[in-house]
């Protein structure tokens, strides 16, 4: 196969989520592997999207490509496992009543001032009493217990919810540096939980007052990519970013977020294994993958790989990735009508210098499941870590949005 690549670096900017820290709503959750509006933007207007289209992002994320397609005014639906997500991306496109949300505020800011329940804190998994030792699990557990009594709507307390976690890194001793977690002991937040909390309420209000509410539909759902609960042919476009691989592990970098507001420790470890394998502690089951056959040169990446000693994880997670894409790209075949078009933004990776090319591979496993790859879009080049490039030099890894259409 010739690969169709296009090196497109002015978009470079939009693989990162910097941007979207300052951009109202989006700003409300962001993820360290979101990308931005912009992409969103440019390919539905490449595709010329409207209302009567529907977008699906099945690893929905901070729900970057739903609200930019509620700005728009195209429906759209987002599906991911991990419930931080499916909370910041419905909450993220939900509809507001702002007197409702003004009132549950000034009871909520009441009570976040002086509940404190030191007993039930107790009952947080371990990471969660280390990340949050003392007081300041017993002022967030109080907080999230008052929020759960709101009189209101379960959106409302959603979109407090969401608030309360928002206000995890301000406090807690884990930190997420890159894709892994690293404790800074001792940290000594510069403000209360009831300051820093109204500090972001304002901000999420202020947000809304200034948001466009077109009418249609946007939801987010806890969905595995692998087997959708979408029907075929229901959607008329997909943007995406699945994990790279990476290695880094969301329910770890998130440990703190998802136990404190979502899950035990059983369950995140549950998570953790049914998650795309990205990270090699993962261990989904999947649907039956019929008709997949590995791209013979990752095989050929992935031997090499393995002649490295104590390998067999990593080897097993690089099949494990390129499964698991052909299974979301199959499933993104089914529900596209015939003629959709989807875009999936990838990085490639590298180990013991070895390149692994998601990219190429991607465009490969989509003629297996009927996507014809219009493009490989290169849009940014990512330098090796560090310890990498003392071994083995500057190899950049490309960064690519791989373009498909639906063949009928
Ligand atoms: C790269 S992030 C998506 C970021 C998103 N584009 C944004 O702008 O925030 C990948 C997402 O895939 C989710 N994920 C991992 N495995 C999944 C699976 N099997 N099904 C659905 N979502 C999954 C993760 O929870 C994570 O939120």
């Amino acid at each position: 196969m010739r690969y169709p690549f296009r090196t497109r670096l002015e978009w470079r900017k939009w693989v990162v989520p910097e941007p979207l820290r300052s951009r109202p709503v989006h700003r409300w959750l962001v993820f360290p592997h979101s990308f931005t509006d912009d992409i969103v933007r440019a390919l539905a207007e490449e595709w010329r999207l409207g209302t009567g289209d529907k977008i699906l992002d099945p690893f929905a994320g901070a729900g970057t490509t739903v609200l930019t397609a509620k700005q728009l005014g195209i429906p759209a639906v987002g599906c991911d496992l991990s419930p931080l997500a499916t909370l910041a991306s419905s909450v993220k496109v939900a509809k507001y009543n702002m007197d409702e949300l003004q009132k549950a505020w000034s009871s909520l800011r009441k009570q976040v001032k002086v509940r404190h329940a030191n007993g039930e804190a107790k009952a947080y998994p371990e990471l969660v009493r280390s990340a949050l030792p003392g007081k300041k699990l017993a002022t967030f557990h109080g907080a999230k217990s008052a929020i759960a009594e709101l009189d209101a709507p379960p959106r409302v307390r959603s979109y407090f919810q969401l608030a309360l976690i928002r206000q995890i890194p301000q406090f807690s001793n884990a930190v997420p540096t890159g894709g892994w977690l690293s404790w800074r002991p001792n940290r000594r937040p510069a403000a209360s939980l009831a300051d820093t909390l109204s500090v972001t309420i304002t901000e999420m209000i202020a947000d809304l007052g200034a948001a466009h509410h077109p009418r249609g539909r946007w939801s987010a759902r806890s969905a595995d990519a692998r087997s959708l609960p979408l029907e075929d042919s229901s959607v008329s476009a997909v943007i995406t970013s699945p994990p790279y691989p990476n290695r880094h592990d969301y329910t770890r970098v998130f440990g703190v977020e998802l136990m404190f507001g979502f899950l035990d420790w059983e369950k995140t470890r549950a998570l953790r294994y049914q998650m795309m394998h990205s990270h090699p502690e993962a261990r989904p089951k999947r649907p039956s993958s019929d008709g997949y056959s590995e791209p013979r040169f990752i095989a050929d990446a992935i031997r090499q790989v393995a002649q490295h000693d104590e390998r067999e994880r990593l080897v097993a997670m690089l099949h494990g990735y390129f499964l698991d894409l052909y299974l979301a790209l199959r499933e993104v075949a089914r529900v596209l009508r015939p003629g959709g078009r989807a875009a999936l933004v990838l990085g490639n990776a590298q180990y013991d210098g070895v390149p692994i090319e998601v990219d190429k591979a991607t465009a490969l496993i989509g003629r297996q499941v009927g996507l014809h790859c219009d493009e490989i879009r290169i849009v940014r080049q990512r330098g090796n870590s560090a310890q990498q490039m003392k071994v083995h030099g500057r190899t950049p890894a490309r960064e690519s949005v791989v373009l498909f259409t639906r063949t009928a």
